[in-house]
């Protein structure tokens, strides 16, 4: 049965492959690698302008960029029903060093790719260099973050959400969407593929695996789980989710085990680099409990509450990753024996009070809108004596640097970790004036700073974390010149940022 269904796709893949020479170039959208172990990686591409039929495509690895030393290769069976994107799942491969890669298809042969793998499991010490980046609202400016990105060659880059926005908005708009908000499967399709119809987001992932996870813009905005921020019922939501994560999955380099079934896509899961560090990479959408008090005439979405008048709001049942993946991050806290255990999940965790003087206001979308969550996260944390804890984030269009405590309002409870949300890479934000009226209130965070547009790129050795936040003069140029607002540290065993 198996046997007979594969061998029809592969007719079906050679006779595609022969009408291939007609089309237009078919790797239109790119290259891509991600999620990188100490043996392997996984490849991504997808063909664009061919036929609804599957298709045969060859992989290469090779130990040089002029593939004189193929390492690795094979095929895969693009099918139209995934749009034909590929995700060839590469082991074999020697730890800790760079590879080349290319897909042919028919006679159209890829651009060449640049991936890595991890250092070996057990690998003490070593260092690694990463760049995270969330936010990139295409209408608002040019994907040239990147290009600074490239030009400190990293090992890895970690995209915390927002890759996509289903919305229109802002001002000093550069470039349309040129299509309404995404509802279909198609819709969702065409949506990514403008994005990935960026040069410099192309190139940036060409030039070295990524890992990922995602907020609420993939999808649509302030969704919680199955509720969505308007009165689109729940059917029908479900049906919106479904395309959007299947959409997701055929344009990123996802492992297999992350292909969606329905409106469940689980994308959590952990990265080793080594001993040094462990990636816990979080789902803060997919499984979180409804936002609590909504604004008046809505049913979800974020509100910002009078933490006194929202009594929902610290119910302890209350979740943002859900009870499967909040057990399984426990677990792997407990089990890391990474110097460095970074948090990668979507959004701001420290507190932030948002009403001056007395009194607090708190943004129900991020952690602040799931308090108990947020002390189970930060309890284990103690309990499980995790060695550096550093949550990294994006969604709020701003640069945080903050100590995350037991306590926010005790000026003397122990820091247990240290946070650092970098900006967008070009998604707006509120005003600095705003953001300083709310500094006073909220002493753990050491940085809070909305006027710019960049990315966050660290350095990572067994004994210290450096954190550059790096600023785009404008995001209206794709070529705009890139410098360092300012530089954090955390020492090992001590915990909360450092200004150098
Ligand atoms: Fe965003």
């Amino acid at each position: 049965m198996f046997s007979r269904r594969r061998f029809l796709q592969t007719v079906g893949a050679l006779a595609a492959c022969r009408n291939l020479r007609a089309q237009s170039y078919p790797f239109s959208l790119g290259v891509a690698s991600g999620y990188p172990s100490p043996s392997g990686v996984v490849l991504w591409t997808r063909l664009t302008g061919v036929d609804p039929s599957p298709v045969m495509v060859k992989w290469e690895v090779a130990a040089d960029d002029t593939f004189k030393s193929v390492v690795r290769s094979g095929e895969a069976i693009a099918q139209p029903e995934w749009a034909h994107s590929v995700h060839a799942e590469v082991e074999g491969l020697e730890p800790e060093r760079w590879y080349w890669y290319r897909f042919t298809a028919g006679d159209a042969r890829s651009q060449t790719g640049r991936t890595r793998t991890a250092p070996p499991t057990a690998k003490v010490g070593g260092r690694m260099r990463f760049a995270f980046a969330s936010c990139q609202q295409y209408e608002q400016g040019y994907f040239g973050a990147y290009r600074h990105i490239l030009a400190a060659d990293p090992d890895l880059i970690a995209f915390l959400g927002d890759y996509i926005y289903e919305s229109s908005w802002g001002r000093d708009l550069v470039r349309s969407h040129g299509t309404p908000e995404p509802y279909s499967l198609e819709d969702y399709r065409a949506r990514h593929a403008l994005y990935r119809s960026d040069p410099d987001l192309q190139a940036a992932h060409a030039a070295c695996p990524w890992i990922f996870t995602w907020d609420d813009h993939e999808v649509d905005n302030d969704y919680a789980d199955d509720r969505p921020e308007d009165g689109m019922d729940r059917e029908s939501f479900l049906l919106r989710r479904a395309a959007a994560y299947r959409a997701y999955y055929e344009h990123m380099p996802l492992p297999a085990r992350m292909q969606p079934q329905g409106p469940r896509m689980e994308i959590y899961g952990e990265l080793d680099w080594g001993t040094l560090a462990r990636f816990h990479i979080l789902d803060c959408r997919q499984y979180r409990s409804w936002q609590a008090c909504p604004r008046p005439k809505r049913r979800g979405g974020s509100n910002t509450v009078d933490v006194e008048s929202c009594t929902r709001l610290g119910a302890p049942g209350r979740t943002m990753l859900g009870r499967r993946q909040e057990s399984w991050l426990e677990r792997g806290l407990g089990e890391s024996r990474a110097a460095w255990n970074v948090i990668a999940q979507t959004t701001a965790m420290a507190q932030f009070d948002q009403k001056p003087g007395p009194g607090r206001r708190a943004w129900t979308d991020g952690w602040d809108g799931y308090p108990a969550a947020r002390a189970r996260l930060l309890q284990d944390l103690v309990s499980k004596e995790v060695q550096n804890p550093v949550v990294i984030g994006g969604d709020v269009h701003c640069f945080n640097v903050s100590q995350l405590k037991l306590d926010f309002d005790r000026p003397d409870s122990p820091i247990v970790a240290s946070e650092f949300v970098g900006t967008s890479i070009t998604s707006q934000a509120w005003s600095q004036e705003r953001m300083n009226r709310y500094l006073p209130d909220n002493p753990h965070m050491l940085l809070g700073d909305s006027r710019y547009r960049g990315y966050v790129r660290v350095d990572l050795t067994p004994q210290r974390w450096t954190a550059d936040l790096r600023i785009m003069e404008t995001v209206q140029k794709r070529d705009a010149p890139c410098s360092t607002l300012a530089t954090y540290v955390v020492d090992d065993g001590i915990p909360g940022p450092v200004r150098a």
